[in-house]
């Protein structure tokens, strides 16, 4: 019977074999996947694992600071790399969302070739890919979107080149969190709700600007430091917030307001292809939508996302 202690030890005993004392280099993304991908390997090969770490711009409140601090805590060899202005410059006026994604995709590959090209000897390409991300190929993180829109572009970037090596190839969400815990990653890590690669560039409905990004980071960390607070966030498959391209009047004191409009959503799912919202407590909503709009300068209403996937999907982009 497949344990986590078996997988982690055949796992690493094949990975030595494979690898021998070549290089690999990885892009982490701060969630569950690439980081016990990375671990694996950490412990297969060492210091010859080389991971990358890329802030888009577009990740949640502090994020960067706190996942780059994580992983230096895991003994891994992570170098962190804040290329914010360069992914909001690729991503002016951009408002159609699947011009955001190729933007963010192109942005990901330059950055990524540009720090591998930095490695001299590496030969392997290191991939946090699961099972369902085998076959269905949707939900896939920052590199591996790249790649695969990419792949048939001529002039590969030279990180393209490598081999590929994917420890989790066979295994599905909840094994990988096993085998995460069989190897004393934080349950707080292991626990994180799945975030897009495009991260908070699909939740910015129209053009991305600086401030609409920290506008909803602000507005994410209140609901999503709730849902932890009412206990509710292990509760909940995924939950994150948008921003909508509407204003609305309100009223503040005696003067009138016209600001922007956020939706929450939050889904129960067990893989992402089908999902349902999720019936939050009326009194989390409320406290939530108060801290949001008495905290938040440039939102005036909070709403609710309460559409089931299919045929809504969970992502509003
Ligand atoms: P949808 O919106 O298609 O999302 O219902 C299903 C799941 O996939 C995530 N998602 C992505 N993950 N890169 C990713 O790594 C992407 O481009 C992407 N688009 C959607 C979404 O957050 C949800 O968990």
């Amino acid at each position: 019977t497949w344990t986590p202690a078996a997988f982690v030890e055949t796992t690493v005993a094949t990975l030595k074999e494979q690898i021998g004392d070549g290089k690999v280099v990885l892009g982490l993304s701060g969630g569950v996947d690439s980081t016990v991908a990375a671990i694996l390997l950490n412990k297969a090969i060492g210091k010859n694992l080389y991971c990358i770490f890329v802030n888009n711009g577009l990740l949640r409140k502090n994020e960067f600071e706190s996942v780059l601090d994580q992983y230096k805590d895991m003994g891994l060899n992570v170098k962190g790399v804040d290329a914010s202005e360069r992914f909001l410059k690729a991503l002016k006026d951009v408002s159609d969302p699947e011009k955001k994604r190729k933007a963010i995709g192109n942005a990901f590959i330059e950055v990524f070739d540009d720090e591998a090209h930095q490695l001299t000897g590496v030969d392997w390409l290191g991939q946090g890919t699961i099972y369902p991300d085998v076959i269905e190929s949707v939900s896939v993180n920052g590199p591996s979107v790249t790649i695969k829109s990419h792949h048939n572009v001529g002039g590969l970037p030279d990180f393209m080149k490598l081999k590929i090596v994917e420890p989790l190839r066979m295994l599905f969400k909840d094994e990988v969190r096993r085998v995460g815990k069989e190897m004393g990653i934080d349950p707080e890590l292991l626990g994180r709700h799945p975030f897009p690669g495009p991260g908070l560039a699909i939740r910015i409905l129209g053009d991305i600007t600086a401030e609409k990004v920290r506008i909803l980071q602000e507005v994410d960390a209140i609901f999503i430091n709730g849902l932890k607070k009412w206990d509710l966030y292990d509760k909940v498959w995924q939950a994150g917030a948008i921003l909508l391209p509407v204003n609305s009047v309100g009223v503040m004191g005696d003067e009138r307001t016209y600001e922007k409009v956020v939706a929450l959503r939050a889904v129960e799912s067990t893989d992402g292809m089908t999902a349902d919202w999720v019936n939050l407590p009326y009194e989390f909503l409320q406290e939530v939508s108060n801290h949001i709009i008495n905290r938040v300068k440039g939102v005036n209403r909070v709403v609710y996302d309460i559409s089931s996937k299919p045929p809504a999907t969970i992502e509003w982009e």
